[in-house]
């Protein structure tokens, strides 16, 4: 599995501009690209500086040596590389599997293009096939969400941390919320409208028409789905 995530990070690191500040998502697929970034810093083959999405890719830019910048000094950014947790036909995206969708999603948004890198796996015909999809929430708010989701016809379940008792609490403070939908959605679209305008919902983990590219790592190569 991690030779096809290489071959995704190998693949994207043509693409990412020799100067200017980027985007850095979050995850373990970002983690092997991040690693490659480095590298090219180093030989001086890149002059990029990068704003991360968490503190995951904070700790990743310190550990490989990756100048770091910000939204404040830079809102607005060359591109963002991140990873996905599914990839739908239109090349619509469910992200926060290592809940880090709300800086995800608004780097992302800072970004002329977004460039996604996957395995195979990740590929999906509609939304909601085989990850279900979280929401960022306030913790103050969060029975109340949970009603109004369950209204709906959505199984909420609050994310439990594994090395603390109790819920995830995000890089903001948050909990995380994965929505169990009872069929993959049609709409996503509609779908993250409605739920973002659920008083307490602080973002969701669908990005709909944001993606420019997706890199899909595979044992022997790579292959680029675009918009
Ligand atoms: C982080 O919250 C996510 O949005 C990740 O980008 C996503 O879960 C993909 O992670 P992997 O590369 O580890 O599959």
């Amino acid at each position: 599995m991690s030779r096809v995530k290489l071959n995704a990070a190998k693949s994207v690191l043509e693409k990412i501009p020799k100067t200017g500040p980027i985007g850095l998502g979050s995850g373990s697929t970002i983690a092997i690209f991040a690693k490659e970034l480095g590298k090219r810093i180093l030989n001086g083959e890149n002059d990029i500086c990068v704003v991360p999405s968490s503190y995951q890719a904070y700790q990743l830019a310190i550990q490989y040596q990756i100048p770091l910048t910000n939204l404040d000094i830079n809102p607005e950014l060359v591109m963002t590389i991140d990873g996905a947790d599914e990839v739908d036909r239109n090349l619509n995206l469910t992200k926060g599997g290592g809940g880090a969708l709300f800086q995800e999603k608004v780097v992302a948004s800072a970004s002329e293009k977004l460039i996604i890198i996957v395995d195979e796996s990740k590929l999906v015909d509609r939304l909601a096939s085989k990850f279900m999809i979280p929401i960022e929430v306030l913790p103050f708010s969060i029975g109340v969400v949970k009603k109004k989701i369950r209204n709906i016809g959505i199984e909420p379940i609050v994310r439990q941390a594994e090395k603390k008792m109790g819920p995830v609490v995000t890089d903001n403070g948050n909990f995380i919320i994965d929505l169990k939908f009872p069929k993959p959605i049609d709409n996503p679209a509609k779908v993250a409208v409605d739920l973002k305008m659920i008083p307490g919902v602080i973002e969701t983990g669908l990005f709909v028409g944001m993606t420019d590219e997706v890199h899909v790592g595979k044992e022997d190569g790579v292959y680029i789905l675009k918009k």
